[in-house]
């Protein structure tokens, strides 16, 4: 199927017809993002889910995140166009592994990346998302352990921010994220000296970033660690001709779109997420034809689960 113009009317009609709202996250295919409604990170999306009067939600992203606007929103219909839009950070910790670690740790306060299961999320006191995820944990009293999960590069910025000690990291990655790594982001720094340098928390090369920052090779004020949501609010704003951006590059056509008089490249032009990209036009529209794929969560889970992402949506608001 084009994404043509009867494409994008039928698209739309439907959406009507149901009276559903079609959010997609940044990392979506531009066409996707083009007919949402609402575009935006998963933070932002998350409140949108929890906020919106549309009885049916059309979420283009990956599963975990029509997951939450399930939790937040339990009595509308939410649909994913294609269900096995998966995420490796979220398969990188299980329910099973989490009850485990707590256990090892008595009393500790649990905060979960939204990147995680429904049944992980329920083992959760706050979840928290790139963009919020220091204020959350700087929400936590100074002499309380906290369990970080899943990811560890997120964990590792959470730390250095925060200066917390008491804090353990779970040692789980995004496959598309940790292939961004230092040695080839001190080579594009090295050869776009002017450059900006937009840095996604969740990729492997945001400690080395901050190295190149400390030993002077890139101007510190030129390092930014940033959610997705994050760098369109710093692109407005930057006096920079050229940004180098590391993170999953369906990033790029929002930023263009927020910033059309910057260049924007990607520091590794090969991290895309197959999980994400799997939301194509068509499948778009035969999730809006058929009512597909419906995602549902076990009501005790999603009732467990609800508070923590509840918590995690008032946070740094
Ligand atoms: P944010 O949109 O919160 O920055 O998250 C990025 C991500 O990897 C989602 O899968
Ligand atoms: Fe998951 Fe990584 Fe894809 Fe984001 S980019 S959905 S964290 S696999």
């Amino acid at each position: 199927i084009a994404p043509d113009a009867a494409w994008r009317d039928e698209v739309l009609e439907l959406a009507r017809e149901r009276d559903a709202v079609i959010l997609a996250h940044n990392y979506q295919l531009p066409e996707i993002q083009d007919i949402a409604h609402h575009t935006g990170d998963s933070l932002a999306l998350s409140r949108i889910a929890a906020a919106s009067d549309a009885s049916t939600i059309v979420f283009c992203g990956v599963h975990f995140m029509a997951e939450t606007a399930k939790i937040l929103a339990p009595h509308k219909t939410v649909l994913i166009p294609d269900e096995r839009a998966g995420c490796s950070l979220a398969d990188s910790i299980t329910g099973d592994q989490l009850r485990a670690w707590k256990a090892e740790h008595p009393g500790a306060v649990v905060v979960s990346y939204v990147n995680t299961t429904a049944e992980v999320k329920a083992e959760t006191d706050i979840c928290c998302t790139s963009s919020n995820a220091v204020d959350v944990v700087a929400s936590i009293p100074a002499d309380r352990e906290v369990l970080f999960l899943p990811d560890q590069f997120l964990g590792a910025h959470v730390k250095r921010e925060t200066g917390r000690e008491n804090l353990h990291i779970w040692a789980g990655e995004c496959h598309v994220h940790a292939g961004i790594n230092g040695p080839e982001l001190a080579e594009r720094a090295a050869a776009n000296p002017d450059a900006d340098l937009f840095i996604h928390p969740e990729c492997g090369c945001a400690t080395s970033a901050l190295y190149l920052a400390g030993e002077g090779t890139v101007p510190a004020d030129k390092v930014r660690i940033l959610s997705t949501g994050d760098m369109i609010t710093a692109a407005r704003q930057t006096s920079a001709k050229s940004v180098l951006v590391a993170t999953e590059i369906g990033m790029l056509h929002q930023l263009r779109r927020a910033a059309p008089e910057i260049d924007f490249r990607a520091v590794n032009d090969r991290a895309s997420c197959r999980y994400m990209k799997m939301i194509t036009p068509a499948a778009l529209l035969r999730g809006l034809r058929e009512n597909k794929d419906e995602v549902h969560v076990d009501p005790e889970t999603a009732a467990r689960a609800r508070g923590a992402v509840q918590r995690m949506i008032e946070i740094g608001k």
